[in-house]
């Protein structure tokens, strides 16, 4: 079906108009009555004080009539934009016919299975399985875990330090960030987490960065007293995501691919942010060319943001009896939908090429804010994969900056978050339908921000 909307139609026309004090008096009500009743886990609201009322495309617009460009689509979730209309369109048909299938085949299963073998990474294409069961990405991550445990019979799950992979047991084990564990242990006892290569913070150049990474995976697997005795499989984020949008240098990921396969243990290549076009490819393995054993994905996968979670993985490993991994909630048809249309969609409007062209601009952009502000000390990313790193000033730690210039973000309409293992990094990652107009107006803000608070 062809795509009858510009690029232009699918966003609120004011963008951004802000109409408030932020948060404005309606939003105040409700940031109230959920601080009443609602979890004090909830985070984000807590930092960008606002309560949604609609949202279509790359804009945002909250219940006091603010209309904001929005440079974060949900935690990487709206790569084609919010309430995408080619992709409501089958969703709504297909939530009128069945919602819930359990693993029954349905067309809305097949086709995207079907769809994703053909924009699988490297020797994945015709050569892989599609498992589905819960639909976060933690989920996905769980999968990983069993199909790599069951596949091996090892029990080692090596991952990154900086890495995210989830809030659930399994994939807590892999996440690195000791804020987010240090409550829940004991969790998986066999994980060891190496140093990823993260040139910035090392103070050394990325070759090296690479050399020692891979260097300590060779050593904790081949080293017979490593202390590793049943290795399990490598999960690596392609670039990491709440780490601080750190991209690897040139070489670490097939380096890492070449010691699994002479270890015999699979590489895990996580895909649940990175995926469906963020970095400018169809997933960020196809930058350095590897195939990963498996890949979890989630997050843009059910197109506007409906629940849905996958892992594909190679043929090899699809060992499992029937029931060898499931979930009550691996049917969602109009997720299943949404995917496939978002998938057309991004083909159909060539957004990996427009995801590169923009990331570029916005990267440009930011590397001539940093002539101004001595404490933007990197920009890096693929794609519409953007990270800001802020060293700390004099008065300021780089998180308190990062924090001061996403507050006069929002308050001028733009919403961005942060990342890095310090909270010292902006993260930049608006659908990949926002139009040069909109990156042009966006970064006016964000850059003029950055400008200010040089110190
Ligand atoms: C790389 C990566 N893996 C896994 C997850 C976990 O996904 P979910 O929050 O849907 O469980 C995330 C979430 O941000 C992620 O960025």
């Amino acid at each position: 079906m062809a795509v009858e909307q510009t690029f232009d139609e699918l966003h609120f026309a004011q963008q951004p108009e802000i109409e408030t004090a932020i948060p404005g008096p309606k939003s105040k009500q409700l940031l109230e009555r959920q601080r009443r009743i609602d979890s004090s886990a909830v985070a984000y609201p807590k930092v960008v004080p606002i309560a949604i009322e609609e949202a279509k495309g790359a804009t945002v617009r909250d219940v006091d009539g603010n209309t904001f460009l929005d440079f974060f689509a949900g935690i990487g979730v709206l790569n084609v934009g919010h309430s995408n209309p080619y992709v409501m369109e089958a969703v709504q048909e297909q939530t009128e016919k069945v919602a819930h299938t359990i693993d029954f085949p349905t067309e809305a299963r097949l086709d995207l299975i079907e769809a994703l073998n053909d924009i699988a990474p490297g020797a994945l294409n015709d050569n892989n399985r599609v498992v589905f069961g819960g639909p976060t990405g933690s989920d996905a991550i769980e999968a990983t875990i069993k199909l790599a445990t069951y596949n091996t019979g090892g029990d080692g799950l090596i991952a990154f330090r900086g890495a995210y992979h989830g809030g659930s047991a399994g994939a807590l084990s892999l996440t690195a960030g000791n804020k987010y564990k240090e409550d829940y242990t004991p969790l998986l006892p066999n994980v060891r987490h190496v140093p990823y290569p993260y040139a910035q913070a090392q103070g050394i150049d990325p070759e090296d960065a690479a050399d020692r990474a891979l260097a300590n995976v060779r050593e904790l697997l081949e080293d017979p007293y490593s202390g590793l005795a049943n290795p399990a499989g490598i999960w690596v984020e392609p670039i990491q995501g709440e780490g601080g949008i750190v991209a690897p240098p040139e070489g670490f990921l097939p380096g890492l691919k070449e010691i699994a396969e002479a270890n015999d243990i699979p590489l895990i290549v996580d895909e649940i942010q990175t995926g469906f076009g963020r970095t400018g490819e169809w997933f960020a393995s196809d930058w350095d060319d590897i195939t990963p054993d498996a890949m979890p994905m989630a997050k843009a996968i059910g197109g506007i943001g409906l629940p849905l979670s996958a892992t594909m993985y190679h043929e090899d490993l699809d060992t499992w009896d029937a029931g060898g991994h499931v979930g009550t909630y691996r049917g969602n048809a109009p997720a299943m939908v949404g995917g496939l249309r978002a998938i057309e969609f991004i083909r159909q409007n060539d957004l990996l090429s427009h995801a590169r062209d923009l990331g570029e601009y916005i990267r440009d952009r930011l590397r001539e804010s940093a002539e101004v502000n001595e404490y933007l000390v990197d920009v890096r990313g693929r794609g519409l994969f953007v990270g800001a790193e802020f060293a700390d000033s004099e008065e300021r730690t780089g998180k308190e900056l990062v924090k001061a210039v996403q507050e006069e973000c929002y308050e001028r309409g733009v919403l961005i978050w942060s990342a890095g293992r310090r909270g010292n990094v902006l993260r930049l990652i608006p659908p990949l339908v926002l139009t040069r107009k909109q990156a042009t107006v966006g970064m006016d803000i964000i850059c003029k921000a950055i400008e200010r608070h040089a110190a």
